[in-house]
């Protein structure tokens, strides 16, 4: 079974070709370059962008798999960016009538989650975290497909506060790879920060507004003693970076114990803040300390958003009999805050 893949959720522009649950290529162009003047992404900017790459761009994931048509053509539908969602659902339409081919409609998330899926191992029921720029979210999977909210943020994202804090402190878009970098020079215990929703943790909700205020407030105080020192930014990043992972293992640990009644034995992992290699060792300890194993995903490339992850849920919807005939195509369409939850 062949599929060519598509995502234009937000800004990287994405072709993938998945043959019997295998990824042959994954092709990926980052548009972070035209967003980073903007200090974040624009989506004007990146429908545009989508709209000159995307033909492109699914040639090369073509020409790389070495094939010539697919039997199925796959797109993210949401969540994301309304009118960048909407390009690759028009190209990904318009390909499955020029080759006569059912589409699959793919929830972004379940991208992120199944781009971490042992291949060979039953991992269902399990645990599923996506740490991501729009989301922070932890599901009990019950099957693939089957997913049910055990913590979610009630503000920002992980990802998005760490680009917030790399925006206080002038380190560019997007932040959590500099703040990374930063951090690895400085002291996490140089600046003290409030523990979000301390004592509360089994409530199950992420909360990063209050840590972004505290840090802002310790940038402003450290600017009135004169320009941030490069010393003093990292000693920020580290600080602030170890108190925005310290809380999210604090919930998800809370709020996993009461499921680990010895048939969950993973945690699958993804979303692009999992390419910090901090927060990769301490999801790695948690499962340690919880005796589940912790799944990442299996190359780089599969941390952030790609097209393959796409074709990787796209396979299972097609297996469970979710592909969309020409005649329902008009069914389909941009679900931009599409939950997991009612992933059909
Ligand atoms: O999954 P992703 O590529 O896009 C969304 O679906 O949001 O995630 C993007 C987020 C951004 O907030 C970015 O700052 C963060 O992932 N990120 C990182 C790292 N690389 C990207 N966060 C922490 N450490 C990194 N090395
Ligand atoms: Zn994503």
């Amino acid at each position: 079974m062949k599929i060519l893949a598509i995502e234009t959720s937000c800004d990287e522009t994405s072709a993938a070709v998945v043959v019997d649950g295998v990824i042959k290529s994954n092709v990926v162009w980052s548009q972070v370059k035209l967003h980073k003047k903007w200090g974040g992404v624009v989506p004007s900017i990146a429908k545009r962008a989508h709209e000159e790459r995307i033909d492109g761009i699914v040639k090369q994931a073509m020409e790389e798999a070495e094939i010539k048509k697919p039997d199925y053509v796959a797109v993210t539908v949401g969540p994301g960016l309304a009118i960048a969602l909407e390009v690759g659902i028009l190209k990904a339409k318009e390909l499955c009538k020029k080759w006569g081919v059912p589409l699959v409609a793919v929830n972004h998330l379940e991208g992120h989650v199944l781009a971490s899926a042992p291949k060979k191992e039953e991992w269902t029921p399990g645990l599923v975290l996506v740490v991501s720029g729009g989301h922070t979210e932890l599901y009990l999977a019950e099957k693939i497909g089957r997913y049910k909210t055990l913590a979610k943020t009630v503000d920002d994202a992980l990802g998005e506060a760490l680009d917030k804090a790399a925006k206080m402190m002038d380190l560019g878009y997007p932040g959590g790879p500099v703040i990374e970098r930063k951090a690895k020079l400085g002291d996490k215990n140089s600046f003290e920060l409030p523990m979000p929703l301390k004592g509360r943790e089994n409530e199950g909700r992420f909360s990063y507004s209050g840590l972004k205020t505290a840090l802002l407030r310790l940038v402003e105080k450290e600017k009135l003693n004169g320009d941030l020192s490069e010393k003093t930014i990292q000693n920020l990043a580290a600080s602030f970076q170890e108190a925005c992972f310290e809380h999210l293992i604090r919930v998800v640990r809370a709020v996993s114990l009461p499921y680990l009644d010895g048939k969950i034995k993973h945690l699958l992992v993804g979303g692009g803040v999992i390419f910090n290699i901090n927060l990769q060792a301490k999801l790695v300890e948690l499962g340690r300390e919880l005796e589940v194993e912790v799944n990442l995903p299996a190359e780089g490339i599969l941390c952030g958003d790609n097209a393959g992850m796409i074709g990787l849920a796209a396979y299972q919807k097609v297996l469970r009999g979710e592909a969309v005939k020409e005649k329902d195509f008009d069914k389909i369409d941009r679900l931009p805050r599409w939950n997991l939850e009612k992933n059909f």
